[in-house]
């Protein structure tokens, strides 16, 4: 879909970004490998292929998902790094427009199955970084 190739590759344990760098409602892509992430059901990957990721930022709040889309396996911005729905308070699929809550990524309105989730992605946050340390639940 939109295909940005430039993505930055971010192997667990390394700097994403530095704060400052993830300006209020936006977001920055790259892609993390497979193996320093925990599989989910429909990987379907090679430990050695990267997925697309992204983080973002609501005020105070910064997460960071796999963009993929819970509906169907497919990236999900609008334009390049674009998540957010009109009002910025949701992130929305531009395929089909699942609607995700920001906090949790679970799905609340739009074609996913009813408790999907986007899979989210474990970050460490100091003052000058933005480290990307894996999986939410390791
Ligand atoms: S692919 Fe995202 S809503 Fe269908």
């Amino acid at each position: 879909m939109n295909e940005t190739p430039n993505d930055l590759i971010v192997r667990k344990g390394e700097v994403i970004c530095h704060p400052n760098d993830l300006a209020n409602h936006s977001a920055i892509r790259f892609q993390v490998r497979c193996s320093d992430i925990q599989s989910f059901p429909g990987m379907n990957a090679d430990p050695e292929d990267y997925l697309p990721a992204f983080v973002l930022r609501k005020n105070q709040l910064v997460v960071a998902y796999l963009n993929r889309c819970a509906h169907l396996p497919m990236e999900m911005d609008w334009n390049p790094a674009q998540f957010l729905d009109e009002d910025l308070n949701y992130i929305v699929c531009a395929t089909h427009y699942a609607v995700y809550e920001i906090k949790t990524g679970l799905s609340v309105r739009g074609p996913c199955p009813k408790g999907a989730s986007l899979i989210p992605l474990a970050i460490h946050i100091t003052e000058n970084e933005i480290i990307f340390t894996g999986s939410e639940s390791e």
